[in-house]
């Protein structure tokens, strides 16, 4: 059916279930399907060059136009709050008000480094940000068969626009849902446009007002994509999901969160840093039957 789901990254908690929910997919056709997905570490590599790759946040807080002092701030916060993040062993409702925190510092702290506009750019230019292997077939695929694609991301939106537009991808069908800046008539950076989106609250609660999902209501097949355990309630908003195959990038403690991530999502992947399994799927689905 997909022969990608053979790479050695994959694992599948229940197989049958699974090859089921694809199945239904295509059947359904093209026209009901909606794809929601994550961005930073989802769309975008976890690791490039035996290093780690930047999200949308990391590509701003340690450009030329942050502040010696500011970076190291930005970095402080990053290595108190990332662990808690990611720490399988606390509550949501433990991290949530804790992320509030981190989000809340790190925009207060870039708000002081007057980023204007028009660095933007030049600052996506100059990042080491990537977008994995084989976003391109991805994007494309989406664009030439009309499919939505809804980008729910905690990061910053103007950011991972300008990295989907330099890569050429930032087609039509493309939406993004975002922490987005808010600059002055001089273009400088005053604020972050509320409200404010952290790791666990990608819920309908900050999309009130969008009208985006109610707008695709006949849109009831979903594939979801996402790389943390807050993303799993990206689609909470579609008012009627008929079928939802949900694919979870593992990347980071990856034995210390397998037990977690396999009881969540469909298809887990594994430090894998490509799209390929993603992109198998959507083939398939796609193939007229
Ligand atoms: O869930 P999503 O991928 O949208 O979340 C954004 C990512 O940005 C998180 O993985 C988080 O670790 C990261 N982040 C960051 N710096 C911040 C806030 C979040 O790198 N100040
Ligand atoms: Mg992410």
């Amino acid at each position: 059916m997909v022969p990608e789901l053979e790479k050695a990254t994959v694992r599948i908690r229940q197989p049958e279930r699974v090859r089921g929910i694809i199945r239904s997919l295509r059947e359904q056709g093209v026209a009901k399907l909606q794809v929601i997905s994550d961005f930073d570490m989802t769309l975008s590599r976890f690791g490039c060059n035996g290093r780690r790759c930047p999200t949308s946040h990391n590509i701003l807080d340690t450009s030329r136009v942050i502040s010696e002092d500011g970076k190291k701030k930005l970095k402080d916060l990053l290595h108190y709050y990332y662990p808690i993040e990611i720490d399988p062993n606390r509550t949501l409702e433990e991290k949530r008000p804790l992320m509030v925190e981190w989000w809340t510092k790190a925009h207060e702290l870039l708000v002081q480094q007057k980023i204007h506009k028009d660095d933007i750019a030049q600052i996506v230019r100059e990042s080491e940000a990537m977008l994995r292997d084989g976003f391109k077939e991805f994007f494309d695929q989406l664009h030439k068969n009309n499919i939505p694609l809804f980008i729910f991301s905690a990061g910053v939106g103007d950011i991972l626009e300008e990295i989907i537009r330099q890569a050429n991808v930032f087609y039509s069908n493309v939406n993004v849902v975002s922490n987005y800046m808010d600059f002055n008539d001089d273009g400088v950076l005053t604020h972050f446009k509320g409200p404010l989106i952290h790791t666990y609250n990608k819920n309908n609660s900050v999309l009130q007002g969008t009208g985006y999902f109610q707008q695709l209501s006949t849109r009831t097949s979903i594939i979801l994509l996402g790389d943390s355990m807050g993303d799993l309630t990206m689609a909470d908003g579609v008012p009627s999901v008929e079928n939802i195959l949900k694919i979870g990038f593992l990347n980071d403690k990856v034995e210390e969160r397998r037990g977690k991530y396999l009881d969540s999502y469909d298809i887990v992947l594994e430090s894998d840093e490509t799209l390929d399994v993603v992109n198998g799927i959507l083939r398939y689905i796609l193939t007229e039957t």
